[in-house]
């Protein structure tokens, strides 16, 4: 395995568990937006739909609560979460701005090896099945090709907006559409890297970060 593959080596191998399946089961229904914020999710009803015994079930909505895509109230019980579209337009908004400066900046002293790097992750992205991972994966390759910008504070505040977008990502990257046109943009954009052609990258990157932004507030109305 390559480099990275250390980073990620440990995740790959996990069995799935059934609460897992149940988990990406309802975050797939989140993400078409067959379940809206505010459905509330019954452990009897989503046991006898899945076939599955109440605990699974439970342990399933209480990794979604984890991950913000569920909420669960001490007596009323659980429900998918709210999603906020304010917020989701202003984090795209925001990494737009700081990713593309980071971009171009970047690009011009990136390695060969890094965007060798970066496409080996996007390779893991296609052979991964755990929703989680490819969160972790999409974040990785996006920070690889930003690395050589020369300033650690733009960085940070890089990652501090993917973490925030986190749990979206979780629910856009569950869609198995979008999973796919998000590989293609992403190949599009180390193409250009590979180019060196700032401006070609720069524009993929914002279409890449445009349609993440949209296709996620169409899912949550
Ligand atoms: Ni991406």
């Amino acid at each position: 395995m390559d480099r990275l593959g250390g980073l990620t080596g440990a995740a790959m191998g996990k069995p799935m568990t059934a609460a897992d399946r149940v988990a990406d089961i309802l975050r797939e229904a989140i993400a078409k937006g067959s379940l809206t914020a505010g459905t509330p999710l019954r452990q009897d009803e989503l046991a006898t739909r899945f076939g599955f015994s109440r605990m699974p079930i439970r342990d399933a909505l209480r990794l979604l609560e984890a991950e913000g895509i569920v909420s669960i109230h001490p007596t009323r019980g659980a429900f998918v979460a709210k999603m906020d579209a304010v917020e989701i337009a202003e984090i795209y908004a925001v990494r737009g701005l700081l990713e593309a400066e980071a971009l171009r900046l970047s690009l011009p002293r990136l390695g060969e090896e890094t965007l060798k790097e970066a496409g080996a992750v996007l390779d893991q992205i296609d052979a991964e099945s755990d929703v989680g991972r490819w969160g972790t994966l999409n974040r990785t390759f996006h920070l690889a090709l930003y690395g050589a910008c020369g300033n650690a504070r733009l960085l940070a505040l890089i990652d501090a907006q993917h973490k925030a977008g986190d749990r979206y990502v979780r629910i856009l990257l569950s869609s198995l559409d979008y999973r796919a046109r998000s590989q293609t943009e992403h190949r599009k954009l180390l193409a250009a890297c590979r180019k060196r052609d700032t401006e070609r990258a720069l524009t993929w990157l914002a279409r890449h970060l445009q349609d993440g932004s949209r296709t996620l507030v169409k899912s949550i109305r």
